[in-house]
């Protein structure tokens, strides 16, 4: 049985207050979800939500870190640090990255084998922008994103991943992939898998991402290869998030 995940990843939101008052309403209703949740704070937060998580069901996991395990890499957070904090977690690949930060194929490739080797389960992020789908070629840029990471980590290592299909045109738009759309792709990306580890296939834990909210959610995650969300801008509102995670009920 694969697992349902609703993740939230916060970007660069918040303030101390702030997450104190989204994490007291989250707290209060979420031992009822019908899914795993999995918070995302920016990583100077981490140690916060980290202490308000304890001794709740709720996972933390970070939205970067850099391959190197300690050295003159100045800004940067290195995956060595992010156990310290009880993540679990650590979202790879997401196109703001890809985009603003000119990360490529092989430099995410290099961050999903990173996490692993400490003990993170990657959450690759996958996603088409507006014009490769308008000129059909979603397929392949996904797949490719995908292959660059199987290129160096191998199918093996998928037996402890996440991957989130997030159509570029639909984070943080409104325009929201249907239901049927995003079923479509994450069908293409399970047979994918399928065609080089059954087992893993079936087992993979596929997100969709791309402006999830309390109104889209349960269709979403009715979708048999829909195993949950990465919501950006709803999971910022506690009653949003809160909705969302009870989807699955
Ligand atoms: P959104 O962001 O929910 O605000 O569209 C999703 C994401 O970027 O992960």
């Amino acid at each position: 049985m694969r697992k349902n995940l609703v993740a939230a990843n916060w970007k660069m939101h918040g303030s101390k207050a702030g997450i104190n008052r989204l994490l007291t309403a989250i707290k209060a209703e979420l031992p009822s979800a019908g899914c795993e949740v999995l918070l995302c704070p920016p990583a100077v937060y981490l140690e916060q939500v980290q202490k308000e998580l304890q001794g709740t069901q709720i996972a933390l996991g970070a939205q970067n870190a850099y391959p190197g395990d300690e050295g003159a890499f100045t800004g940067e957070v290195a995956f060595a640090m992010l156990p310290e904090f009880d993540c679990s977690h650590v979202i790879i690949g997401h196109s703001e990255r890809r985009e603003i930060f000119a990360e490529s194929d092989e430099f995410i490739a290099q961050k999903f084998a990173a996490a692993q080797e400490h003990g993170l389960t990657p959450i690759l992020c996958i996603g088409e922008s507006q014009t490769e789908r308008e000129n059909a070629e979603t397929e392949k840029v996904v797949l490719g994103q995908l292959q660059a990471v199987l290129d160096k980590v191998g199918i093996a290592a998928f037996a402890d991943a996440v991957i989130a299909y997030e159509p570029i045109w639909a984070i943080g738009t409104g325009l929201t992939a249907s239901p049927q759309q995003a079923q479509e792709v994450h069908a293409v990306i399970r047979d994918f898998l399928s065609g080089q580890d059954q087992n893993i296939a079936e087992g993979i834990t596929i997100l969709y991402g791309g402006s999830v909210k309390g109104a889209n959610a349960s269709e979403l995650f009715q979708q048999p290869d829909i195993d949950g969300g990465l919501v950006g801008g709803a999971s910022l509102k506690a009653e949003e998030f809160i909705t969302i995670c009870k989807s699955f009920n």
